[in-house]
């Protein structure tokens, strides 16, 4: 396709790229005939239909669907308005401006009292522990949200405000994320695994008023004292001059102390013997959750927003290496997310769904708390881990639970992969109808395997390519119409209209490789980047004028199905998070001892890539075990765990271009021991390279 060499790097370890051949002529998978009997869309031919009349008629399209929610206001305007194309000006999108909603009201008023649903469970959260559950209502989580928006308007948290939220897998997130949601307020969320810089980082870039935090949490047998990694990133704000006003503290392992209490939030029975805990406490800052909770009243009218309203900010790695906070608005956000929900998943009112991405990332915001409740979905809240307390957590708990759609990541497949069949067999998991998987291109082996061994055969896949900054699916089969290819993310969602690319822009038909880019809006379509919108136009839209570039190569085969081939930027996946090399590289040289740093993904046969780093040092220090754990804790620290390298080599220096460039190309082929470097014309000094393939890491550090 004639991308340059540094770009097109497979999912890793995956095989997915060198399989690429012989995938386009991989076996395809019909959808089982008792799924598709009553699926919404139950053939491919109607999925045709559907998504032609989305592309055709979208203000038609999305308009029906829109009738299904409340608007305090319908949209006085024109329904949809965008620029794609920055050479004619600003880039905007904007879905039903005018009309006023309130997406929380949407997802818990309506279903208790249109739906009449109040007394269906909403979530049924599992603990780290199997034995610490606990249930909730519609109708009892609107109570709960209601208090909460009280709590938040009393501590003067308005419309437009930003709340910053690092809390575990535990009912108060979804709480306080709904909260915010009533008021107008915007939430960002940092996952619980990001270090107290990454923390104190987004506080700062959305100026962030408030934060919700916890005392502590187990991620399986590791205990996380969140509320002092919390206190690091306040201290670090007040450092740089913006000391955070109030922070409210959920007590969650010291949960026991607190006795029943009236709220279901409030009583998961621990049976763990509760840890001493040491938490430090910030007069005048800190609050306890149950305390402020007990004083709010019950009523709370939600703040009438405009659909085009940003509902919050998640950061996402950025190339660049500082994280970019990609705005969500209220009102496409939420119909693209009801609506893949739906079809994606074919959700049906007796479903109980778990989607097991942790809310810290854009799945979970998208498909464990809004898609869900906006159909008036059960689901699983999951606080724990595949692993623990055994690797057959998962299908104990499907079975527990009598999950129907269950959604994952591959890397998660692989993990348990690894240990064989009968962790899974020994499990009934009769209940299960569709699985579903996110975040990384996933392997036909372990395809195959989730198909087969999860899934008993009687299971459609449905492999959803997204990103953070599309809100919501975009190339994915639905389950009871679309014959599915082992590794193939197939066919565009409704009202997406994907191209692809060569390297002058040129579209391709058929069968081709290049970049894949999206020629019109759709709802669920990021607004700008928080505070930075030249980013979001710089980032997204000038490569290829009048296009959404997603960052994303891709093929498609001779029956239109699009196989992603991963990043063609200098981003990396790891376990399905992405993570940019400058931002490793520039935690990395913070480290007095490093002169210079290139990392690049290698492959990985759990995680798909891991990271290899390699290190140039300062004179006066030398490389030891001991400055790799010093470097691997600095990196922690900094981003976070899951950004921890597998491997860091010394390099007395790194191969450059003659104009100074780092040549990531080779370094990649470097750390693969693959000698077929290609063209080397433009390096600088080859010798560098040389040296580099004889100090090679052999094994995992
Ligand atoms: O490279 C693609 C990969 O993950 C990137 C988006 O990452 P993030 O914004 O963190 O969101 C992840 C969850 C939606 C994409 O640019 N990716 C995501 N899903 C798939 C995928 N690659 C291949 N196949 C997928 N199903």
């Amino acid at each position: 396709m004639g991308l340059p060499e540094e770009r097109g790097r497979s999912g890793g370890g995956s095989g997915v790229r060198e399989e690429a051949g012989a995938r386009s002529r991989a076996r395809s998978w019909s959808p089982p005939p008792e799924v598709s009997r009553s699926a919404h869309v139950p053939s491919l031919q109607r999925y045709r239909e559907l998504h032609r009349r989305s592309l055709e008629e979208p203000r038609e399209f999305w308009g029906d669907i829109a009738k299904e929610f409340y608007w305090k206001t319908p949209c006085p305007g024109p329904f949809l308005q965008y620029n794609f194309d920055v050479t004619k000006g600003k880039i905007f999108i904007e879905w039903m401006k005018g009309a006023t909603t309130n997406i929380c009201y949407n997802v818990l008023d309506r279903i208790v009292y249109e739906k009449k649903l109040g007394d269906k469970v909403a979530f049924y959260w599992e603990g780290n522990e199997p034995e610490e559950t606990t249930q909730i209502t519609y109708r009892e989580l609107l109570v709960q949200v209601c208090h909460f928006s009280n709590v938040l308007r009393k501590q003067g948290i308005c419309k437009g405000d930003r709340v910053a939220i690092y809390m575990p897998m535990i009912p108060e997130l979804v709480v306080a994320m709904l909260a915010c949601a009533r008021l107008g307020a915007l939430h960002s969320i940092v996952f619980a695994g990001f270090s107290s810089e990454s923390l104190c980082e987004r506080i700062l870039d959305s100026s962030c008023s408030l934060l919700i935090t916890t005392d502590a949490f187990y991620r399986g047998e590791k205990l996380v004292n969140l509320k002092e990694l919390a206190d690091e990133a306040l201290e670090k704000c007040r450092e740089k001059g913006f000391p955070v006003r109030c922070c409210i503290v959920v007590k969650h392992l010291g949960r026991a102390e607190l006795g029943t209490g009236d709220s279901p939030s409030q009583s998961p029975p621990i049976k763990r013997p509760c840890p001493d805990v040491q938490i430090s406490w910030n007069e005048g800052v800190d609050m306890w959750w149950h305390e402020l909770m007990q004083e709010a009243g019950d009523e709370c009218e939600p703040e009438w927003c405009d659909a085009e309203d940003p509902l919050f900010i998640l950061y996402t790695s950025g190339s660049t290496g500082k994280p970019k906070g990609v705005v969500h608005t209220v009102g496409g956000y939420m119909l693209y997310v009801a609506t893949t929900f739906k079809y994606v998943f074919d959700f049906h009112a007796e479903d109980v769904f778990w989607c097991t991405a942790d809310i810290g990332w854009i799945t979970g915001h998208s498909y464990v708390t809004y898609g869900p409740l906006a159909n008036g979905a059960t689901s699983v809240l999951f606080e724990g881990i595949p692993t623990y307390p055994d690797v057959s957590r998962l299908w104990s708990t499907v079975d527990k639970y009598k999950v129907t759609k269950f959604y994952t990541a591959p890397t998660a497949i692989r993990l348990l992969m690894k240990s064989g069949d009968e962790p899974v067999t020994r499990h009934s998991r009769a209940s299960l109808q569709v699985l579903g998987t996110v975040g990384e291109p996933i392997n036909p082996e372990a395809w195959l395997w989730y198909h087969r061994v999860v899934g008993a055969q009687r299971c459609p896949i449905v492999d959803t390519f997204w990103q953070t900054e599309t809100g919501g699916h975009m190339l994915t089969p639905l389950p009871g119409a679309t014959p599915m290819k082992p590794g193939s993310a197939t066919f565009p969602f409704f009202g997406v209209a994907p191209a692809v690319l060569n390297e002058s822009g040129e579209e391709l038909e058929g069968e081709a490789e290049g970049y894949l880019v999206f020629k019109q809006p759709w709802p669920g379509i990021m607004r700008t980047v928080y505070g930075n919108h030249e980013c979001f136009e710089t980032t997204y839209f000038k490569k290829f004028p009048g296009y959404y570039v997603t960052g994303d190569g891709c093929r498609r085969d001779q029956d239109g199905y699009y196989w992603i081939t991963g990043r063609i930027d200098d981003m990396l996946n790891v376990s399905g998070h992405l993570l940019s090399t400058a931002e490793v590289e520039s935690a990395l040289v913070e480290h007095e001892a490093v002169a210079e740093a290139a990392v690049v993904g290698h492959p990985h046969p759990v995680k798909g890539e891991c990271l290899y780093c390699f290190v140039t040092l300062c004179d006066g220090h030398t490389f030891s075990s001991t400055l790799t754990e010093e470097l691997k804790k600095q990196i922690r620290e900094k981003i976070g765990p899951i950004a921890t390298p597998d491997y860091i080599q010394n390099a007395p220096s790194l191969p450059k271009t003659r104009s100074g460039k780092i040549m990531r190309r080779v370094l990649r082929k470097i750390a693969q021991n693959d000698h077929d470097l290609g063209d080397m014309s433009t390096v600088a000094d080859p010798s560098v390279i040389t040296q580099l393939f004889s100090h090679r890491c052999l094994t995992i550090q």
